[in-house]
This record gives C-alpha cells, structure tokens and sequence, in this order.
C-alpha cells in the first residue's frame, strides 16, 4: 500500500534431494499434533468466555434435543473424518508439492511451507520473480488467450465487436515481424512532434511539452494523476501533483556509482540510436549530434540527480498526511513559477472544466523544482524530454528495433534479467490486453471464470472476518471506548466489492463497449499502445469537476491478480482474476479458504486500521478520529512491528546485506499482523459455532491427515505466498515496493501468533518461529 491504496498488492522440474531421516523425524513430531481438537479453546481462554457459555448452552440445547426431540446432534467426530471428494484430493496433491517436509516447520515456515513449490517452479528467463501471484496471473492469460485466439463468435453484435478489438490488439503485440519491419519510424515521428513542441524555445514550450507529454502517460518532471480532496471532498475529482518522471526505480539508485555508469550507456545509446533512425528514414537530426552523446547522457544523469536529490523518500511520500498539500492554482503559480500552471491545467482537464484546486505530494519538490528547471540550461531539459518519451516508448517497438532497446535493456537492468533472455511474447501481449482494454477482456473472463458462488462464499468470508474484528476489538485494552466505537463503525461501513466494475457495467455488452469506443484499435500495436496510454489519462480528467467513478474496482482491472482497500471510498475489492486455484477455491475445506484467502481479506480490513489508514475516517476524510493515548498507544505498537522487520535482511545480487525499510513497509506489515489473526479468529469461530455442513466443510485432507486443520490452515496460508525472486528484483522491490519479501510476510506474522506456535509445537527461546512473549508485538 502506498497511501492510501494497495496496489500491490499480495505459484516441474527436478526436485531437490529430501532427507529422509529428517523427514520421518518430522512425520513423528507431527503426528503427536493429530489429536488436537479444532474445537479446543484458543490462546487466553478468558477471553472466549462469553463463547464458552454460548457453547454450553447450545450443547445443552442439543442434548435436550437429543433426549426429547427428533433430530440427533451432530456427530462429535466429523472433524476427524477425511474429505475424499476430487476438489480435496486435488488440492492435498497440490500442498504435498509445495511442502518440503525435511524442513522443520518451527525454524524455518516459508522453507517449510513453500520448499517444494519453489524448487519447481524457476524463474522465467524473461522475469524478475516468479511467485503463486504470476502463477494464478499464467493462469489467467491462458483463459485470456482461448478467448482471444479461439473460434468463439458472440451472437450479441456489441461482443462481437468487442472481441473483435481484443483480437486486434492481441494481434497486433503478436506481429512482431511487422513490428520489426515498421521501424523506429513510429517513435521517431513522436520525437518530432515533441521537437515541434519545443521549438519556440520560450517558458510556454516548456509547459506545452510536458502537456504533450504527460497526455501520453509520460511521466516527466512530476507524475500527474487525479485522486479525491481527501481534506474537503474524497470523492471530488482533484489533480494531484507528484514528484516523479525518473527513469531508474528509485532516488537510492542515484547514489550508486555502477547503477549510474549503466544508465549513461543506456542514455548514451538512445541518443545514437535516435540521429542513426533519423539518418535511415532521411530526416534532419537537429535536435542531437551523434558525436555529443557522451556530454548529453552526462548532462541528461546529473539533471536526474538534481530531481532524485529533491525528491522527498519513499517514506515521507506514504504519509497521508505529509502528503497532503491543497492549493488553488494560483497558490501554486506563486510556489513554482517556472511552469505556466493555467495551461497546464486547463490543458490537461477533458471535462470542459477547470480546475481551480489541486493537491501536492509535495511542496518542497514544487518549489525546488522550478527552481532547478530556471537554473538547468534549457537544451539538458529538452535532453531529458526526449529521454523520457524514449524510455517509455521505446517498449512498444519490435523487438529487433535498435532505438526500443535502451528502453528494454533499463527494463531488464532494473528486474536482474539476463541480457539474453528471451521474451515470452504472449505473456507480454496479453498483460497488455488486459491494461490496455481490462473491462473488455475483463468481461470475457469473468464470463469463463467467475461464478455467483463465489461471490456469495467471498462476501460471507469477508464479514466472518469483520465479526472477528469487530470482537477483537473489545478485548484490545489499549483502545479508549471512543476510538474503540470509532474503528467499528469505520470496519461496519467498509463496502465489499467483488468481481468487476459496476461502472462500465461489465454484465452489459453494450456498456462495455461504448466505455472504450474512443479508443481506436488498429494494425500499429506501437500506434495502439500510445491511444490507450493518452485514453487512460482523458479518462481520468474527464471527471475534473464531478466526482470520481465510484463504480469501478479501485484502479483494478476485473482479471488481474490483486486486492485493494481504498481509504477514499473506504472499500476493499477483490477482482475475480485473485479469486483463483491455489487463493480461492469454493469448494475448499474451509480451512484452506480462511488460511489461503481470508488472510488477504483480513490484510485488506486491516488497511483502513493501518499507519495511514487509520487516518482516515469512515467516509475516506483524513481526520484524526483517535484520542491522543489511544495514538500513542497504537504507535508504540507500530514500532515494536518495525524493529522486527527492520532487523531482516536480504542479499543484493552484489553479496551486500540491506536491511528491510520497515519505515516504509509498516502499513503493509500492520496488515500482515492483522490479516492473519482476524481470519484465523474468523474460521476459529465459525467451526465453534456451526453446524453439521460447517463440520463436514472443515474435514480433514486425504495424504495430509497428520495434519491438523490448523496446521493445514497455516500451511495454506505460508504456501500463498510461495515466490522465487532474483537478488536485483529483491533490491528494487525493498526501495519501491511497500511490501516486505514474503519469506518474511509468512514468517514475521506468524512467530508473533502463538496459535501458531502452539498447532506446531513450537517452543519459545528454542525455536526462530516462536517469539517470547515479552518480544511479540500485536496491533490488531
Ligand atoms: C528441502 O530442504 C532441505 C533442507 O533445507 C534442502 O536441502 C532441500 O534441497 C529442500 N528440498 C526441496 C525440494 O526444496
Ligand atoms: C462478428 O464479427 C465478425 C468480424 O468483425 C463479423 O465477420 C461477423 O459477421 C460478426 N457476427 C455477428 C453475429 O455480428
Ligand atoms: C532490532 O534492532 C534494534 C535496533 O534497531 C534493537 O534495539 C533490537 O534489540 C533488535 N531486535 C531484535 C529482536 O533483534
């Protein structure tokens, strides 16, 4: 999550030796577990005894019922039983593969859970990682794929014609060789409308360039996208300004010496590249001279230095609060003047309207920024125009192409990808498919894959979830009443959506279509790219002046693999594409359901209780609704969770050990604590309190019986996040994505939980995954 939106988000060949000795050491230490009861009393047995008193009665009940009524009660031992349908014997085959048991589960969960998984399933030679959440994505292209590439001809003509522009644009990415035999041209006639842009080398140029620009998603300078006011109006459709337009990941990249040798090469070549297409297709080069390269790509580094220097770190920028700047856009004409902010923003704006507030990320950055661009000599800032639109265009060229390849060789440089490594081109194109036009295709596959049982099994889930918290919530002693009753009315009015959008109607053949009718698809997949690009954006400012489209899936597309809780509409979303084998299966042992995907489900509630979420109130205002104890309270228990991920480390391809940036992390962190304990509650009290179908939902697996169902529950939960990730991947994930490495998202959660210490038999001061009490942290 970084503000106030997840957007990350969350699966054979050889395998490795196992140690037989070390395997039956196991299978006797787990089979002690056999006996445990699901129906045993938890942790602090205090607290569950309003339950207990409940249970007392309703066995009471059953008993009566047993002596003078007509139905007997449920047979005490269904949870014993071994589920034998194809669905359990399926998934058990499926959990036996990711184990790998020589592990033991007490030292090492992650090892344990995903040893076997990882072992088979490398990663792909084109890729950074590989992990369940690219697997279910595979899985999900291949539906993709059938629908695009088989003979299936919709009788209604609204789908026809939309599975018609699928096909095209599919194809389209597919085409390679006519990619390849278009050229450079495609970009090069880009960079010469830019150059136009720029001619009249007055301040306007600049201001209309970066139009130009960003209209076409470009980044450059600072990243323009349009939120809610979370001050005045969440749902009021407001630009927001942000610092932005750098080429390497992050501003840490700036400060390594080998990082930057490579990006000048890149940069270097580009320019190269650019006077050599140039030359080919007979057009004049002003703009550059082969023979400056060097001094352009040194000029082009040390301005993007200048805008890493400036630029608030990833900490400060996931502030809600810091980040919070609202401004009239004369306020901001006075703040940065270098750039003519009218033209900008009435530019920009598709509704016809103007807007006359705005937020920043960051004032600091604005300022500084204009300051930079008067001092820059104007031919560096036009250099790193040209850069910008080459780096992030250049991906949409064949793959042969000469001018696309400093932006492929970035790409590969910044995921630790082999220079050789072969592209998978469907994969490519049909995550292209699903960006570019994902309400369409969305539509298809949700047809293909998404059924009302799911749903309804989801929805169920999702509230079993908030009951936990909502019970949880009583018994956490630092919470003040107010606060207390705050937080659940804040968790009452939280909206669930799952599957796809509302708006565009994706139940509707016609509204799917219309809603991408502006968009025009053709042979070009360069040509198609840029349209869809500059259509997301009009998109978005077509809203300026109303309010934001509330019926969508937050910024989630219907098959994509993700969940989101969106602070401005305090909702969590679920797309249909998460709701897959191995997270979600409606015919899974409950168990496997609460430990798989109702983590996820609890990890989202726990957003809106999060260090940022938590500042905002039920309605998505950012409000400080906590007493200042309570606050206190709340972040001397935040710190406990980042001094524990602050403490892990992982290697860089180099053999250099970072530490995780928990400062960074801890809303993510937060959720993973929570997550786990509010679905696990959840499931807890739901076998308590259910009936003969709950008991016969929570059978045991065949292959798997030494395991509990909490054990099994755990396991689900450790195997989800199975991932196997180069060490470049694993460096820029820690400074850009908020999410800490998921060996630690199992492991951390876990040895702080001791429900699970106790299903494995875990011992304090003995085993890695079973904390002291004194050095176990809980928020939620
Ligand atoms: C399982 O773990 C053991 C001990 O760490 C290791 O030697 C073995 O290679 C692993 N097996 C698989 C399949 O990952
Ligand atoms: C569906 O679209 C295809 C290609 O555009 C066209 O040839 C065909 O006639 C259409 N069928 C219907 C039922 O509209
Ligand atoms: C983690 O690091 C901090 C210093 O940043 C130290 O005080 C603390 O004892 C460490 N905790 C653990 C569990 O290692």
């Amino acid at each position: 999550m970084s503000g106030p939106q997840e957007t990350e988000p969350l699966l054979d060949t050889e395998r490795g030796t196992v140690n037989r000795e070390a395997m039956r050491g196991r299978l006797r230490r787990i089979s002690r577990k056999v006996h445990d009861t699901v129906l045993k009393p938890l942790g602090r047995p205090s607290v569950y005894r309003p339950v207990f008193l409940a249970l007392v009665i309703l066995n009471t009940i059953a008993l009566l019922r047993f002596f003078f009524g007509p139905k007997p009660p449920p047979k005490p031992h269904m949870l014993d039983r071994v589920c034998t349908t194809p669905d359990c014997v399926q998934v058990s085959y499926e959990l036996l593969h990711s184990v790998n048991r020589s592990v033991d589960p007490c030292d090492d969960f992650y090892e344990f859970a995903t040893g076997g998984w990882r072992a088979s399933h490398p990663i792909p030679s084109d890729q950074g990682l590989f992990g369940i959440g690219q697997f279910v994505l595979a899985n999900n292209n291949k539906i993709l794929e059938n629908i695009l590439t088989g003979d299936v001809q919709p009788s209604n003509r609204a789908d026809n014609a939309s599975l018609h522009k699928l096909r095209t644009f599919y194809g389209a990415c597919m085409d390679t060789k006519h990619q390849d035999k278009v050229g450079a041209r495609p970009l090069l006639d880009l960079v010469y409308e830019l150059h136009e842009e720029l001619r009249p080398a007055t301040p306007e140029a600049l201001t209309s360039s970066l139009i130009w620009l960003h209209k076409q998603g470009i980044p450059a300078l600072f990243e323009a996208a349009v939120e809610g006011d979370p001050g005045h109006a969440p749902l009021a459709a407001t630009p927001l300004l942000s610092p932005g337009g750098l080429g390497l990941p992050d501003t840490t990249y700036y400060e390594d010496k080998s990082v930057l040798k490579q990006y000048h090469s890149m940069i270097s070549s580009a320019v190269v590249e650019l006077v050599k297409a140039a030359h080919k297709e007979k057009r004049a080069a002003s703009m550059f001279h082969a023979a400056d390269a060097d001094k352009i790509a040194d000029a082009v580094l040390e301005f993007e230095q200048t805008l890493a220097k400036i630029s608030p770190d990833v900490v400060e920028l996931s502030d809600p609060i810091a980040t919070y700047n609202p401004l009239s856009r004369a306020d901001l004409g006075k703040l940065s003047p270098a750039l003519d902010w009218e033209a900008y923003l009435d530019a920009m704006s598709t509704s016809g309207v103007s807007p006359h507030k705005l937020v920043v990320a960051s004032k600091s950055y604005m300022e500084r920024l204009s300051k930079v661009l008067k001092e820059t000599p104007q031919k560096t800032v036009h250099a790193y125009l040209y850069w910008a639109l080459v780096r992030e265009h250049g991906k949409y060229l064949g793959p042969k192409v000469a001018l696309g390849e400093p932006a492929r060789r970035l790409n590969r440089f910044a995921n630790g990808i082999d220079d050789d490594a072969v592209e998978n081109r469907d994969s490519t194109c049909l995550d292209a498919v699903s960006t570019a036009l994902g309400y369409m295709s969305g539509r298809f596959y949700a047809e293909a894959t998404f059924g009302p049982e799911s749903k309804s099994q989801v929805e169920d889930m999702m509230n079993a979830i908030r009951v936990a918290f909502y019970e949880k919530l009583q018994k956490l002693p630092w919470l003040d009443p107010s606060t207390r009753a705050t937080a659940r009315q804040k968790a009452e009015d939280i909206t669930i959506k799952v599957g796809y959008p509302t708006t565009p109607n994706t139940e509707s053949a016609s509204a799917i279509w219309d809603y991408y009718a502006p968009l025009d698809v053709g042979r070009s997949y360069f040509d198609n790219q840029v349209s869809a690009q500059k259509f997301v954006v009009d998109t978005a400012w077509s809203r300026i002046g109303g309010s934001l489209n509330t019926g969508l899936i937050g910024d989630l597309m219907p098959s994509e693999v993700n969940a989101e809780y969106n602070a401005p509409q305090n909702e969590i979303v679920f797309p249909a594409g998460l709701l897959q084998v191995p997270y979600f299966d409606p015919r899974w042992p409950m168990y496997l359901q609460y430990g798989a995907f109702g983590t996820t489900a609890g990890h989202e509630l726990s957003h809106a209780f999060d260090p940022s979420g938590r500042l905002f109130d039920k309605d998505g205002f950012l409000d400080d609704w906590w007493t200042p104890e309570t606050s206190k309270a709340f972040q001397e228990r935040q710190r406990c969770v980042e001094e524990q991920y602050g403490n892990r480390t992982v290697v860089g391809p180099d053999g250099t050990v970072y530490n995780l940036q928990s400062k960074f992390t801890i809303g993510e962190d937060v959720a993973d604590f929570g997550g786990l304990a509010q679905s696990y509650n959840a499931w807890k009290a739901k076998v308590r309190r259910g009936d003969a179908e709950v008991h016969r939902r929570n059978e045991r697996l065949p292959g798997l019986t030494e395991y509990t169902q909490e054990q099994l529950f755990f396991i689900a939960y450790g195997a989800a996040w199975a991932r196997n990730i180069r060490p470049a991947e694993t460096v820029k994930r820690l400074k850009t994505d908020p999410h800490s490495p998921t060996k630690y998202r199992v492991n951390v959660p876990l040895a702080n939980f001791p429900p699970f210490a106790k299903a494995f038999g875990c011992k304090a001061g003995k085993h890695a995954m079973a904390l002291r009490e004194e050095d176990r942290c809980e928020i939620w």
